[in-house]
């Protein structure tokens, strides 16, 4: 079930705005965060860019764990509790605090990408994944999703060879990664936009901007 966004603060507190980027190995994740990020601090926006897992003290050693080839696999539900671990800390240390400070917080990957990867692929329970994340989250949701859709073959030919333990899954696993992405979008349009990313890079990029003006258009607009 949709929740709803959290309330927008009184027109004085500072007003962060948080954007999530989400998609399936390869998308154009990285690529378009930083396009976006560019753009943004052009128009004199603050802008934080940070990423799950791994962008936190702990998160380090955590993404280590989760994602390198050697060295334990955890069991699904181990790997799905580690990813939650992660995103609390994202949240607390680095998310609330930028947001809090007015910036604009773009994240490469968040809760959409638990609920696809450990809820729809690897078949724990998309709700049960989905509450897990929000009790990691505190509640936090973006104000944006960024869906970068593509057939998973096409984002996976990007890359030479797999390069973390996801990657490394059959074809099947990440074809259930992006239905699942895709029924997250389609049961919150107005938290998402869906871009089609096999698109060339400019090309993305500019539905990016048009959809994240669109959100800085309706912020500035009094409650
Ligand atoms: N629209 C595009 N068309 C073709 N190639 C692209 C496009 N966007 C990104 N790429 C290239 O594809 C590769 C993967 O892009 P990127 O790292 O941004 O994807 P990602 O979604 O962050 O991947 P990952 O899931 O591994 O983090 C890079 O080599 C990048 O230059
Ligand atoms: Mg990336």
């Amino acid at each position: 079930m949709p929740q709803p966004r959290q309330a927008r603060p009184a027109a004085d507190a500072p007003t962060g705005l948080f954007i999530a980027f989400e998609g399936g190995e390869g998308a154009g994740k990285s690529t378009q965060v930083h396009r976006l990020a560019q753009w943004l601090r052009e128009q004199d926006h603050e802008v934080v860019v940070t990423f799950e897992p791994g962008d936190t003290k702990l998160g380090r050693a955590l993404r280590e764990v989760l994602l390198h080839l050697e060295g334990p696999r955890p069991t699904p539900v181990a790997e799905a509790l580690l990813f939650a671990a992660d995103r609390a800390e994202h949240v607390a240390r680095v998310v609330r605090p930028a947001l809090a400070a007015g910036a604009v917080v773009l994240t490469d990957r968040f809760s959409d990408s638990s609920i696809a990867y450990q809820g729809g692929a690897r078949r724990l329970g998309t709700a049960r994944i989905a509450e897990l994340a929000s009790w990691a989250t505190g509640g936090l949701r973006p104000d944006l999703t960024v869906l970068l859709d593509l057939p998973p073959r096409v984002g996976l030919a990007r890359f030479a060879t797999p390069h973390d333990r996801l990657e490394s899954e059959p074809l099947q696993f990440h074809d259930r990664v992006r239905s699942s992405f895709l029924e997250l979008a389609a049961a919150d349009p107005a938290g998402h936009v869906v871009i089609d990313a096999s698109a060339e890079v400019e090309q993305v990029a500019q539905a990016v901007r048009a959809a994240v003006e669109a959100l800085l258009h309706d912020a500035r607009q009094p409650l």
